[in-house]
This record gives structure tokens, sequence and C-alpha cells, in this order.
């Protein structure tokens, strides 16, 4: 049985391979002119050891010299013996283009365009064939009739018939102007994507999502992913925003409630004129439960300011999760995108 491999550069980019039946994780790269890293390509030398962030496979056979036992039992494997026996997801530990490959780009159009409040705008793109991706993952938009490109990470989640993402109305933004002012269903669209190495990874244990401001969106499609495929393990999301008026998304949030069993939400308003029934930042309202003592995995995505106000609020609490992943939403720069433990 063929199953779908997702290729993670050091660089952010994702590149999905299909490995058919017995094939190895290199050769099916190698057969669509991807060079993961290798030497020996028997199992010796150890050169192209690559962390398994998702998914079933063989290891293969190897010595101890190319893959000790603490590796292989702390998620690393050996690209030329491994053998998935479910979809993967992989982390190279090179970049892109020392594999002889690049991200891919896309053309598509805008299906519609919403606003949702005030100070936040919803858009969807008709799903370009061929287009794969990971729950919580963005793609670089070009912001039609410039060269200027915005990140952008799906809210949709994988497989659905159109891709949506959440965009914050900055009042002079280039994007923001064009979607605000100029952007009618069927305009040409094109992006390169998906990036980005803040994903959903296999569920093992209590997750804990903290989203600040559009940085909802990628939760949103990990929810996608979640209500799908299930999860045995609780999930809980606090969705902080600056004012009332950027709080959107709480009917899809309520949704996802109903549909996934374990899965609890809290919304939280820092403005000091709001009325909402929690006031203040995300980490007034995260309980000492919601940490599981540390058995918890931790996703993160909102804006700078508010990414790092939660890093140095979880290192206060010296509460050491078991994962910690977070995305800040830089504005127009490259993705800082980051695993800090394992
Ligand atoms: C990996 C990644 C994923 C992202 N995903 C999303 C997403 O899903 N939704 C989303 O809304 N944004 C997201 N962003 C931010 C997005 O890429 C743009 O930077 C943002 O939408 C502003 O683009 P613009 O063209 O409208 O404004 P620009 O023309 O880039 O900015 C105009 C001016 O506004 C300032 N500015 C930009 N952003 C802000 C801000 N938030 N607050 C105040 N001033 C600002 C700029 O510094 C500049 O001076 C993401 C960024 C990254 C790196
Ligand atoms: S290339 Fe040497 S162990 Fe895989």
């Amino acid at each position: 049985m063929a199953h779908s491999i997702a290729l993670n550069f050091e660089d952010g980019v994702t590149r999905f391979v299909e490995a058919r039946a017995g094939e190895t994780v290199a050769d099916a790269s190698y057969r669509l002119g991807i060079n993961i890293p290798l030497d020996c390509r028997d199992g010796a030398c150890g050169t192209c050891k690559c962390r398994v962030e998702s998914g079933r496979y063989d290891g293969g056979s190897y010595i101890e010299d190319a893959l000790t036992a603490d590796e292989a039992a702390s998620g690393l494997a050996l690209a030329c013996q491994m053998r998935p026996e479910s979809d993967l997801v992989i982390a190279i530990p090179a970049s892109s283009a020392s594999c002889k490959t690049a991200g891919q780009g896309f053309a598509t159009a805008l299906r519609g365009v919403e606003r949702l409040s005030p100070t936040t705008i919803a858009f969807t793109l008709d799903a370009p064939a061929g287009l794969s991706f990971l729950p919580g993952q963005y793609v670089n938009l070009r912001v039609p009739g410039t060269q200027e490109r915005r990140s952008y990470s799906f809210s949709s989640a994988p497989g659905e018939a159109s891709l949506s993402f959440l965009v914050r109305d900055i009042p002079r933004g280039l994007m923001s102007s064009w979607l605000r002012d100029t952007a009618a269903p069927g305009a040409p669209m094109d992006f390169t994507g998906p990036a980005g190495s803040f994903y959903l990874r296999d569920v093992r244990r209590p997750l804990l999502f903290l989203a600040g401001g559009t940085g909802l969106a990628p939760f949103l499609s990990m929810l996608g992913r979640l209500a799908m495929a299930g999860t045995p393990h609780p999930v809980h999301l606090v969705y902080g925003v600056t004012n009332d008026a950027d709080l959107v998304g709480v009917t899809a949030l309520e949704d996802s409630a109903a549909r996934i069993p374990g899965f609890t939400f809290a919304t939280v308003v820092a403005a000091e004129a709001s009325t909402h029934p929690r006031k203040g930042y995300v980490t007034s309202h995260i309980a000492p439960a919601q940490l599981h003592g540390g058995d918890v995995d931790v996703y993160l995505c909102g804006p700078p300011p508010m990414v790092d106000a939660v890093r140095a609020w979880l290192a206060t609490e010296r509460v050491t999760p078991a994962n910690f992943y977070y995305e800040k939403f830089s504005p127009s720069g490259p993705a800082d995108a980051t695993r800090l433990a394992a």
C-alpha cells in the first residue's frame, strides 16, 4: 500500500512524496528528484538520520554506529532503511536546496472574502490540484498586482475543497488593503508552500493550544484534523485577543467542541473597557491542571509580543512541557517556527 510522506526541511519547506509498497523513504524521495543526504545507503554511516514526527514505520536494519537504540527510541530513524507503515511526517536535518528541491508554486483563484469583524477578514481560495499540507502550516501568498508576498496560515483542515485564511486588517497594510478594497471572487491568486514546522504532531498526551488574535487560524486547521481523526486525549484552547472586535471564529470553536470529545476552550479579552467575562492575558486563564504536571504538548501562535510573553510565563511556571511548538506571526518577515524541547 502506498503512503504519503511529508518531508519537512530545515528552511521550513515541506514536500510530499508518495512511497510505494515496500519502498524506503530515501528511494521514494530520490524517485521524485529529492536527494536526502545519503552516503552508504546501507544502515552503516548514519548520514541519512532524520526525525519522525508522526506515523508508523519499520526502521529496517542498521548498525549501532549509525543509529543507537536510544536514538531510535526517541524517534530518530534512517531514511535509507525505513519503510513507512502509515503516512509519515519526517524532519530532514538539511535545507531543501541542499536536497535539490524547493517549495512548490500554485496558481488558484479567490473564492470569497468576508469581513468577520471591524478588525478581521476571512478569505477562501479554490484548493489547487496537487496541494497537500499539514494542519498548522502556512503559505506565502503574492499580493495581487505586486511582487510582494505575505505569509498566511491555513484555517481550513487538509482535504477540504477550499482553503481558508483569517487576516488581521492592518489599516495601511498591503495585503490587508487589497482584501478590504479590491478583492473580488475569481481574482487570480498564487502562492508558494506549504511551509513551516508549526504543525500538529501525533497526539500522544494532552494538548494545550494558546492562540493570540488571528493566531487562531492554525488551531482551527488542527481542530478540523482532530475532528476527523479523533483523539483519546483532552485538548484545551485559550484564545486571547486585544479588543472585543478581534474575537472571531467562536462559532467554529463551538462546533469543534461539539465534534471533538474532550475539547474545551476559553476566550479572553485584554482591553480594560471590555465587558467580556474573562479579562486579561491568556496566561491568567491557564489552570494548573491544564499543564498536566508537564505531561502536555503546548502549541502557541500569535503576534510576536504575545508569543514572547507566553514563553516567558511558561518559564516562570517551572513546568517543562513534553513538547513546545510555537509560531510568531512576524510582520512580513520569515517565519520563526521552532520546536524547543522533546
Ligand atoms: C509564518 C507566518 C504566518 C502568518 N499567518 C498569518 C495569518 O494567518 N493571519 C494574519 O493575519 N497574519 C499572518 N501573518 C502575518 C502576515 O504575513 C502579514 O505580515 C500581515 O497580514 C500584514 O500584512 P499586510 O500586507 O496587510 O501589511 P504590511 O504591508 O506588511 O504592513 C504595513 C505596516 O503595518 C505594520 N504591521 C504589520 N502587521 C502588523 C500588526 N499585526 N500589528 C500592527 N502593525 C502591523 C508593518 O510593520 C508595516 O509597517 C503571518 C506571518 C508569518 C511570518
Ligand atoms: S546513508 Fe548511511 S545509514 Fe543511511
